[in-house]
């Protein structure tokens, strides 16, 4: 029942229980985004803010980019929905396609999620599936990283590593997983710029989780490139080749989670290409269709995809799908963001940008309450120290804080993280990086 006074023309919070938001201060102060346009958000009252995190690492090409808005409207007046099983829509072929032209050597088929939960679900699946296929059906077990984020869904939180987001869950967690350590390091690597230097070792516990539970039990590694919502921890340099090395040397899928780091974000269409190392699985979604409607893609090698292939031709060969794999909307969407990566020439643009962008974030050094600056590509954090015994309020002041002063970072605990657009200027860095030192010196 609505508790707002008569007359009050404001929609009434209660109801909405919100993801991943402290509800209850929230309601208290709401941030209330009305329309979007470019590089700004308008408020419920008026006010201009600068999104610094370009949606949530999805929309790097804009809000409300015509060309995909008019792609949408388009293709929802023609084709708005048609089942994704059994039958199929031409566009979605074409999107396969693309992906597959874009995608590094090797990589052929794709399946299509409407998330990127749904994305690291599914790579999972495909590995455990894969494995059982070709006789190793004590391939079961799953390798995440501490600090490590796939969604929420039970397979992406069980190989997750950020303790907040299992706490709740208990045992309700896959068992049969384990996890490398993460390669978070101030001591050695504060204030790096890019890959650290130090800390390829990290990647040699692997060998040791080998052999701790036999090569022949395990299924799948899997790790985002650069990890992102602990806070942009970037890998060091070697560090995803001895990844590389190790699960190939004992036939173990390496599954990347590129939903943060594919279409741009660090430079290259997928981030792989960028570190120059070959997952067996992609995961992506986000930047697919620039944010505007939700998509996620799963891209596989040809052996993978024709392991599948036996039996019956009319038989299924894979029990997994989702209502809205392949939505012809979400379609639309993906193919107009394909044309204006490639349009204006994104990947470049985002290259040339990342030297002001690395600058200018670790110019911050000497703000108060900083304790490390991190980058790679168009994805950067600033580390604040916690208060003691309040781990996280500092932080989530200066998110409040800087949206109030018109700027959208996004925070994790203390951790202040941004995600520029892809087509920020020189300008645009200044400001944002001017109301965040204004705030730091505003905070306790
Ligand atoms: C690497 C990674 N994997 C998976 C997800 C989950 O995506 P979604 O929220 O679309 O389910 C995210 C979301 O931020 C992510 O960063």
């Amino acid at each position: 029942m609505s508790t707002k006074p008569k007359g009050d023309n404001r929609p009434d919070l209660e109801s909405y229980w919100m993801p991943y938001t402290a509800n209850r201060a929230f309601k208290k102060a709401p941030r209330i985004v009305d329309s979007a346009a470019g590089f700004n958000y308008k408020t419920q009252d008026g006010q201009t803010i600068i999104d610094a995190f370009s949606g949530m690492w999805t929309s790097g090409l804009g809000h409300c980019h015509p060309k995909i808005v008019k792609a949408v409207q388009e293709q929802v007046a023609r084709l708005d929905y048609v089942a994704a099983f059994q039958i199929g829509h031409s566009r979605v072929f074409e999107l396969a396609n693309r992906l597959i032209d874009l995608a590094p050597e090797g990589f052929e088929h794709v399946f299509f999620t409407t998330s990127g939960s749904e994305s690291a679900d599914t790579s999972l699946k495909i590995a455990l599936a894969w494995h059982r296929m070709r006789g190793e059906a004590t391939r079961t077990k799953f390798i995440g990283r501490e600090k490590g984020y796939h969604g929420t869904n039970f397979g992406g939180m069980s190989v997750g590593g950020i303790p907040a987001n299992r706490r709740m869950f208990g045992h309700a967690m896959l068992p049969n997983v384990d996890h490398l350590p993460h390669t978070h390091d101030l001591e050695h690597n504060a204030f790096s710029k890019g890959q650290p230097e130090w800390g390829i070792h990290f990647a040699d516990e692997l060998e040791r989780i080998v052999s701790l539970h036999h090569a022949e039990n395990i299924a799948a590694v899997i790790v985002e490139p650069v990890a992102g919502s602990a806070g942009v921890i970037v890998p060091p340099v070697g560090y995803l080749e001895r990844l590389r090395e190790i699960c190939t040397r004992h036939g173990i899928l390496l599954i990347f989670d590129e939903v943060i780091t594919a279409f741009y974000r660090i430079g290259t269409t997928f981030g792989c290409e960028r570190f120059g190392v070959l997952p067996d699985i992609i995961s992506t979604a986000k930047g697919i269709t620039n944010g505007v409607i939700p998509m996620g893609a799963v891209l596989v090698n040809s052996d993978i995809y024709q392991s599948f292939m036996n039996g019956p031709e009319y038989a299924i060969e894979f029990f997994h799908g989702y209502t809205y794999s392949g939505h012809p909307v979400a379609t639309a969407a993906a193919l107009a963001s394909l044309d204006v990566y490639a349009e204006e020439d994104i990947g470049n643009r985002v290259q040339a940008i990342e030297p002001v962008f690395e600058t200018m974030l670790h110019a911050l050094r000497d703000a108060p309450h900083v304790i490390d600056i991190r980058n790679f590509g168009l994805m950067g954090s600033i580390e604040l120290e916690g208060r003691p015994g309040d781990p996280g309020a500092r932080g989530m002041e200066a998110h409040v804080k800087c949206f109030e002063q018109g700027l959208m970072v996004r925070h994790g605990m203390d951790t202040l993280m941004f995600s520029p657009f892809f087509t920020f200027t020189p300008e645009l860095f200044e400001q944002t990086f001017d109301i965040v030192r204004k705030v730091l010196n505003e905070i306790d």
